[in-house]
């Protein structure tokens, strides 16, 4: 297997402060918090995947790179605004955010070790595309070649958790029940999780008093902000992404064709700002 790039191989002295566009960084910081914290899906997924040290293996594999895009994006975050310490934030994200079932790692809670998987196609799908246009967006040289690496990592991703559902030996959920976790996972990805990781990153710990967390209005600011760099055809291609890993939908059919293009209307729709 290629060696995985390391934070080495990024260009860190094309770094041009005034091609930093502020919001893409208030997203970017929020990203490094989610990424860095990907040591808790490993232990989840290690409990999910018991007794079978190949997945294990992988999944320890592919928790070390989420891992390396956070101090990817974290670096290039402290480099664009110096005031902002990445362990800082960490660590009050850390405190701040704690999932249910990652406090009680005793098993899937999608159901089956295949909805997991789906579950996990569906997460790797969002995050190629969030890295794919972040990466067609972002004007800053270093950025972008930051989220260059990231997306084609993420592609890699996916197709490391679709081959695994293929070679699972449990029958597979029927298609309303694979739907169903596409779909909950979907919704999961607007949950605590980026609304925290944006409240910390962006918040700074003597402003906590004074800007209490409110789930519901970062969880929109969160949403705002990286919606910003999206375009029609990531969101069509994300679509087709999920369509393949729920299985029965072709991705050049009609009907996911015309998914892309409703989810699409609906991302249009759902834009509109809020107070920041
Ligand atoms: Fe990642
Ligand atoms: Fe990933």
């Amino acid at each position: 297997m290629a060696e995985h790039w390391t934070l080495d191989y990024i260009k860190w002295d094309r770094f041009t402060p005034d091609k930093v566009d502020p919001l893409m960084l208030k997203a970017v910081k929020a990203a490094s918090l989610v990424e860095y914290n990907a040591t808790d899906y490993v232990a989840y997924l290690k409990e999910v995947f018991k007794g079978d040290p190949k997945t294990i293996a992988e999944v320890e594999r592919w928790g070390w790179e989420e891992v390396q895009h956070g101090e990817a994006l974290g670096r290039w975050a402290e480099l664009a605004d110096p005031t902002w310490s990445f362990k800082d934030a960490f660590a009050r994200f850390k405190e701040g955010y704690k999932p249910s079932h990652f406090l009680n790692p005793n098993g899937s809670v999608r159901g089956s070790r295949i909805g997991e998987l789906i579950a996990r196609c569906v997460v790797e799908c969002g995050t190629s595309s969030y890295y794919t246009a972040l990466r067609d967006e972002a004007a800053e040289p270093v950025l972008k070649q930051i989220a260059h690496m990231i997306a084609s990592d993420e592609f890699k991703h996916y197709r490391l958790f679709y081959d695994l559902i293929g070679i699972q030996p449990e029958k597979r959920p029927n298609l309303l029940k694979r739907l169903y976790i596409a779909a909950t996972r979907v919704s999961e990805a607007e949950d605590d999780e980026l609304a925290s990781a944006f409240y910390y990153a962006n918040v700074a710990r003597d402003a906590e008093a004074t800007t209490p967390y409110d789930r519901k209005l970062y969880a929109k600011l969160y949403e705002q902000h990286a919606q910003r760099f999206y375009r029609q055809h990531h969101i069509e291609h994300a679509v087709a992404m999920i369509a393949k890993a729920v299985g029965e939908f072709p991705p050049e059919s009609r009907v996911v064709r015309w998914a892309g293009r409703a989810v699409w209307a609906l991302f249009v729709w759902r834009a509109k700002p809020v107070a920041a």
